[in-house]
């Protein structure tokens, strides 16, 4: 184990049996429709590329890159869009790909700005979500894991850009960034 890492919550297994979970429902879910995946770079391009193989349907990715501000570990509420969709979401059944549901801030604004592009249907598959930390609701169609109130990183999650290539998912210690 890395040594800023105080525990391991999933491990490499736990994570592909759960993915594994909701590519099944998800293709159960989408069948028939026109599904588009729109991960939010970059913590989510590992959980992307695992869930869109778990999904045995058509479908399309795009990406988005939004960020609040600073290298926080506290997210600051102010949001920017760096870089969004590639192509429109217009009559597309979108699902947003995030890797953690925090406060709840970024997919929020994120979801708000989606839907005023009347895209067909709108829904949330976050690996993780941290409830304990909400500020604005957000409902979460699809999710892995629940966590507590910790640092997360790991397969994908980072802390100041680091950590993101552990292939499990843990707790950083708070020595780390405090
Ligand atoms: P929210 O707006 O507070 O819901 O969180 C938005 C983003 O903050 C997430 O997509 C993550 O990129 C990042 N984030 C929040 N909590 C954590 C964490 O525990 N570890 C790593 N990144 C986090
Ligand atoms: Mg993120």
């Amino acid at each position: 184990m890395h040594p800023d890492i105080e525990t391991v919550l999933f491990t490499r297994e736990q994570i592909a049996g759960r993915v594994k979970e909701l590519g099944a429902e998800i293709t159960r879910d989408y069948a028939g429709k026109n599904l588009l995946l729109v991960s939010i770079l970059k913590g989510s391009a590992i959980f992307l590329s695992d869930l869109m193989r778990e999904i045995d349907a058509p479908l399309e990715i795009d990406f988005m890159s939004v960020s609040s501000y600073g290298n926080h570990s506290t997210t600051s509420g102010r949001v920017e869009i760096r870089k969004d969709t590639d192509r429109p979401i217009t009559g597309k059944d979108v699902l947003i790909v995030e890797d953690i549901l925090d406060s709840g801030v970024s997919l929020g604004y994120i979801m708000n700005l989606m839907a005023s592009k009347s895209p067909a249907s709108l829904a949330v598959a976050a690996l993780l979500d941290k409830p304990s930390r909400r500020v604005s609701p957000v409902e979460c169609r699809y999710r892995g894991f629940t966590v507590p109130d910790a640092f997360i990183v790991g397969y994908g999650l980072d802390y100041a850009e680091k950590y993101r290539n552990l292939p499990y998912i843990g707790a950083l210690k708070d020595t780390v960034y405090q």
